[in-house]
C-alpha cells in the first residue's frame, strides 16, 4: 500500500517526508483553501519538497467535462506531466476521465462514496479511486467495506485502477486497508502523526535507556560506553 501525505501545509509535509516513507500527496480544493496561498504556488513548493518522481494529486474545480479537461492541461503545463488529476466521478468527471486517460495523462477519481462510481471510473480509465472511509462511516455505511469491493471488483475485473483511499480520522482504518494490500492511502498530517504513538513503546524506550545508563553512566550510548 503506498502511504501519501493528504494535505497541503508544506511545512508539515517537509517534517513528515524527513520521518515517514512517503510516497507522493494528495491535495482537495478545501485543503488548498486551508493554506490560504496561491494554489499553484503551494503545489510547485509541495513538488519541490517530495521530488519530481513523487506521486502528486491535483483536482479540478470545474463541473463540466471539457472545463475539467482543459484545467487538466493546465495543471499538467504548471506541475508537470505526471501529476495526476484528480476528477469527481460525475457523469461529467467520467467524460473527462475518458478524454485525458485517452490521451495518456494519470487521472485519479475521486468523491466516491459508492463502489459503482469507482467501477465506471476504472472502466473510465482512471489509474486510482479513492473512496472517502471516515465521510462514508458518517453516513451510517462502512467506508472499510465499500473500500474493499472497490478493491475487489478492480481485481475481479481486470482493471489496472488501485484503490487510493482517503478520509481517514484513525490508525485502525489505515491499518484495515493495509492489511487488505489495497494500493494506497492518503492520510492528513495529524491522523499520520498518530499513527504509531504509543505510551508502550516509549515506556519500553526509557526504560532500555535508564536501565543502560545505570550501566555505564548517564548520557552514555554504544559510542562511547
Ligand atoms: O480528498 C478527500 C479527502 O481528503 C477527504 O478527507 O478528512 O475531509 O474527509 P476529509
Amino acid at each position: 500500500m503506498k502511504f501519501l501525505i493528504d494535505d497541503a501545509n508544506v511545512a508539515k509535509i517537509r517534517e513528515i517526508c524527513e520521518y515517514y516513507p512517503v510516497d507522493g500527496v494528495t491535495t482537495n480544493p478545501s485543503i488548498l483553501a486551508k493554506s490560504g496561498r496561491n494554489p499553484y504556488e503551494v503545489l510547485k513548493e509541495i513538488r519541490g519538497i517530495i521530488g519530481a518522481e513523487a506521486d502528486l494529486h491535483v483536482q479540478v474545480i470545474s463541473s463540466e467535462a471539457g472545463a475539467m479537461v482543459e484545467e487538466g492541461h493546465k495543471i499538467l503545463a504548471e506541475l508537470g506531466g505526471g501529476t495526476f488529476i484528480k476528477i469527481p466521478a460525475t457523469q461529467e468527471g467520467l467524460k473527462a476521465m475518458k478524454i485525458l486517460s485517452g490521451e495518456g495523462h494519470r487521472v485519479t477519481a475521486t468523491a466516491i462514496y459508492m463502489p459503482m462510481q469507482a467501477y465506471l471510473a476504472g472502466m473510465a480509465g482512471a489509474d486510482y479511486a479513492a473512496p472517502y472511509v471516515n465521510r462514508i462511516d458518517n453516513l451510517g455505511a462502512n467506508g472499510i467495506e465499500t473500500a474493499k469491493v472497490i478493491h475487489d471488483i478492480f481485481k475481479k475485473n481486470g482493471l489496472k485502477t488501485e484503490v487510493l483511499a482517503a478520509s481517514f480520522k484513525n490508525s485502525q482504518q489505515v491499518l484495515e486497508l493495509a492489511k487488505y494490500g489495497i494500493g494506497a492511502a492518503t492520510i492528513a498530517a495529524e491522523v499520520i502523526e498518530g499513527l504509531i504513538r504509543n505510551a508502550s513503546v516509549a515506556a519500553a524506550i526509557e526504560g532500555f535507556v535508564s536501565d543502560f545508563e545505570a550501566l555505564c553512566g548517564e548520557g552514555k550510548t554504544m559510542l562511547d560506553c
